[in-house]
């Protein structure tokens, strides 16, 4: 029988199954409503109480400042709309001479540049922070782009194509210091649970997670509004009824998907260096064992036409004879090709939406 090994976790996690078991109790046995003041409405109600707990302690917030939304692309329409929404609730009766402005790097996830793009109807100046070869900021650039009329910067932790891990404290404080009141968000969806990320003593004001990264559920993410102020101004909701989650996020929340993302996040991080060392072996031994197969050469040498594949990364090719199946290959070069033509197509399109 065919095996097939799944090499694209960056896309997405199985559930593991401590997750899971708390989502179906959740679902069948413990069903209530959260909101409902009777025992079964405790019952989830407390369950998610002690999630934003977990979550208030990883990042060194109060429990309130914990927002959990349908998902990492929700967390980051919140932040980016939010900010504006309220910005420009303030601002309708004033016509702006310089438009307010939101910076993104131009390798954002879709969820956080089509979103800023999707704002410039509204007469909002979107720019994109262009990336060098290996993914970073280009800090003249970034550094001219900020004015006094930035509103929002926003700029991923590690990049979901190609990996590269961008310094974001380091960055809001270099933007602070040129714009003390801008707003500064990061998506950290790929980074939590791998690499530390911002807590309050950094000058990051917002965070977005996403569950299913780190085998927690589909559908369940977080924006950690570290800048406390937030709760009392300058950001507002985008789903409006009940009144849940402290009046950013209304709609009856799921007990079991927030709970399963507590546990899930438990154990990444608790597992998180042993993770990361038990990669970076596999990694060598592959690289290793490619390379004696002579399946694996350095991507400095000659590239014939037709014969070889690069890898996503560039460092290495692999070549045809390898028995890697034509999905992978597609994979390869369909879907990355390669970083450089990633980070070409990203930048060139850096004043427009790239979808
Ligand atoms: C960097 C990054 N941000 C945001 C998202 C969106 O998260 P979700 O799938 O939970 O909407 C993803 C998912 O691929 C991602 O990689």
């Amino acid at each position: 029988m065919e095996k097939n090994i799944f090499f694209d976790y960056a896309s997405t996690t199985p559930c593991c199954a401590e997750a899971l078991e708390v989502i179906q109790e959740f679902s069948v046995k413990k069903f209530g409503n959260p909101s409902s003041k009777h025992s079964f409405g405790n019952m989830a109600n407390a369950a998610i109480k002690e999630a934003r707990l977990f979550f208030a302690d990883i990042f060194n917030t109060q429990p309130e400042q914990i927002l959990f939304t349908g998902s990492g692309s929700e967390a980051n329409n919140l932040a980016l709309y939010g900010i504006c929404l309220d910005y420009l609730s303030k601002h309708l009766k004033n016509t702006f001479n310089l438009p307010p402005r939101i910076l993104v790097s131009s390798i954002e996830h879709p969820s956080v540049k089509q979103t800023a793009f999707s704002l410039s109807p509204y007469g909002i100046d979107i720019q994109c922070i262009p990336v060098n070869k290996n993914g970073q900021i280009k800090l003249e650039q970034f550094m001219d782009l900020i004015t006094p009329q930035t509103l929002l910067v926003s700029i991923h932790q590690v990049n979901n194509i190609i990996g590269s891990l961008l310094p974001v404290e380091e960055l809001a404080g270099i933007a602070k210091s040129k714009c003390p009141n801008l707003i500064f968000h990061t998506d950290s969806v790929q980074a939590f649970g791998k690499v530390q990320t911002p807590r309050t003593t950094s000058k990051v004001d917002l965070v977005s997670l996403s569950a299913h990264k780190i085998e927690g559920p589909k559908g369940l993410g977080a924006l950690i509004v570290l800048n406390e102020k937030l709760l009392h101004s300058g950001l507002r909701p985008l789903i409006w009824g009940g009144g849940q989650e402290q009046g950013f996020r209304s709609g009856t929340q799921n007990p079991g998907l927030i709970s399963a993302f507590k546990i899930a996040s438990q154990k990444a991080l608790s597992e998180q260096d042993q993770i990361t060392r038990h990669t970076q072996t596999l990694q060598n031994y592959l690289l290793a064992s490619l390379k004696n197969k002579k399946l694996l050469i350095e991507s400095s040498d000659r590239i014939k036409k037709g014969r070889i594949r690069r890898s996503p990364t560039s460092h290495w090719i692999i070549t045809r004879k390898s028995n890697i199946t034509s999905n992978s290959h597609q994979f390869f070069n369909e879907k990355y090709t390669s970083r450089n033509r990633y980070l070409n197509k990203c930048n060139r399109k850096h004043s427009q939406s790239n979808v």
